[in-house]
């Protein structure tokens, strides 16, 4: 018998990984914004409580654009707290059990030293104050519900730190990276084979399990966006790595205020499922080489 997901969201780099990556076993109903818009919570009620056989629900859209969420806070919270508030109290209505995505940015980065699942969010941004009320309203509404925080996710899809640094290095003589600010980058592949690993034990365990809860899940090891640029490099323009320029994130004045640690504890995760994401350069290694294949085929 295959696992079914009903999965919100069809095109972002976490939904694309796990249509991909979704083996034999898998079925995965994945609804786009035209078939789910989830700033229409009548309609998210309606996506679950009228699907077909389901074992899990998975959340993988969000409002992602940190910035203009400083502009549009009504648009963040709707898609990213209300929203997934809508998934929470459908899915306990159907017993069903629900994995919500969240974010290293619900912490302020203040703290010296990686932040544990029990740390205290404390959110600088409207972006990360959504996501946060997302995460509260899942846990109080589903006593099945799972909160992954993930960091600095990168794919061979849509816009992120990596594209982003090919992008701008074929046109600027040096580029300017931020130096001071660290995460756990985290391939979105990772992401979704971790999900999918879990999905069955996920749509047996009962509520009160330990499965259930908050959970960092990220790639091993941390890095600042400077030194992700240069392992970027590394791999993709080894003979010719463009001219870089390590700057400090003042030297980049954004709307919302980036903390400067936001590096995520993966012992709960390592306890919980006794396994651990590898290194993020090697999935860094992956990711170049699926982006190398399709320019080679496009
Ligand atoms: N990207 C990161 O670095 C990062 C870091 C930490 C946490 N996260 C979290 O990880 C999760 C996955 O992120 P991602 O990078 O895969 O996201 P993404 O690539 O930005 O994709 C976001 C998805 O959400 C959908 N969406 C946005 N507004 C919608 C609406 N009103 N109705 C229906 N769908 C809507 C988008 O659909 P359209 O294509 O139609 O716009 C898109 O499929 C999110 O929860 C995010 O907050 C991401």
């Amino acid at each position: 018998m295959s696992l079914k997901i009903l999965q919100f969201g069809a095109t972002g780099q976490l939904a694309r990984e796990m249509l991909e990556r979704a083996g034999p076993g898998v079925e995965i109903t994945a609804l786009s914004r035209a078939e789910v818009d989830l700033t229409h919570p009548d309609a998210i009620a309606r996506a679950i409580g009228e699907a077909g056989e389901t074992d899990l629900v998975l959340n993988a859209a969000a409002y992602t654009a940190v910035d203009k969420a400083e502009a549009e806070p009504d648009l963040a919270y709707a898609v990213n707290a209300w929203a997934p508030a809508a998934m929470a109290k459908a899915c306990q209505a159907r017993g069903l059990p629900l994995l919500q995505i969240s974010t290293d940015m619900v912490f302020s980065g203040d703290k010296d030293g990686p932040y544990l699942e029990t740390d205290g969010p404390a959110p600088l941004h409207v972006y990360g104050a959504s996501k946060l009320a997302g995460e509260q309203a899942v846990l109080n509404a589903c006593d099945r519900a799972l909160v992954m925080r993930v960091s600095w996710l990168f794919s061979a899809y849509g816009q992120n730190f990596l594209q982003m640094m090919l992008r701008l290095a074929k046109t600027q003589p040096v580029l300017k990276v931020v130096a001071d600010q660290r995460a756990c980058p985290t391939a979105s592949g990772d992401l979704a084979a971790f999900i999918l690993s879990q999905g069955d034990r996920l749509a047996k365990a009962p509520a009160g399990a330990r499965e259930w809860g908050l959970l960092h899940v990220v790639n091993a090891g941390a890095a600042s966006r400077y030194d992700m640029a240069q392992a970027i490099f590394a791999q993709t323009r080894p003979d010719d790595p463009p001219v870089m320029e390590p700057v400090p994130t003042s030297a980049f004045p954004t709307p919302a205020r980036r903390a400067l640690n936001a590096v995520l504890d993966t012992g709960r995760m390592q306890e919980v499922f006794s396994l651990q994401l590898r290194p993020w350069q090697e999935a860094l290694e992956d990711v170049v080489a699926q982006l190398s294949a399709q320019k080679e085929t496009a």
